[in-house]
């Protein structure tokens, strides 16, 4: 197994929900490393940008409205096999579905739908690469 970096998003209703230091927390609890911490708030071209890949998606207005609605925070967490854990750590999309069968995840115990859904995090090497470079500058991470 290979030490990763991956990226992880608290996105707006996590946010408002104050739960950015449970957040924060929990990723340290399960013995990430955070390399860069950082809260700003996306404009349109911005979420766009990032979630490129969905741009065909009938969802992706939806994302994006969502996404630019209000703070975020954004983090890089480092570890054994960062990506494959943390998207484990945060369970499936459906934040209700998260609640059915994986009660401990960090989308059923903050998300709300499949929408609002708390968390972002990478979900392969590649896409690790892009995000983390998209949100941080080499001089933000340690
Ligand atoms: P993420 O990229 O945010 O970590 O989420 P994910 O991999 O679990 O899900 P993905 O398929 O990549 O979708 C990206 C985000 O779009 C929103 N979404 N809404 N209404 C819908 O049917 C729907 N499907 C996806 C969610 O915010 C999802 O996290
Ligand atoms: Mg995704």
């Amino acid at each position: 197994m290979a030490v990763e970096r991956t990226l992880v998003i608290v996105k707006p209703d996590a946010f408002e929900k104050g739960a950015v230091g449970k957040i924060i927390d929990r990723f340290i609890q399960e013995g990430f490393q955070l390399k860069a911490l950082k809260m700003f708030k996306f404009t349109t071209e911005q979420a766009e940008g990032f979630y490129y890949v969905h741009k065909d998606r009938p969802f992706f207005q939806e994302l994006v409205e969502f996404m630019t609605s209000g703070p975020v925070v954004a983090m890089v967490l480092e570890g054994e096999n960062a990506i494959k854990r943390v998207r484990e750590i945060i369970g499936p999309t459906d934040s209700e579905e998260a609640r059915r069968v994986a009660p401990n995840s960090i989308r059923a115990l903050f998300g709300t739908d499949k929408g609002k859904n708390a968390v972002h995090a990478s979900d392969s090497p590649e896409s690790a690469k892009y995000e983390i470079s998209y949100i941080f500058s080499q001089l933000e991470q340690f």
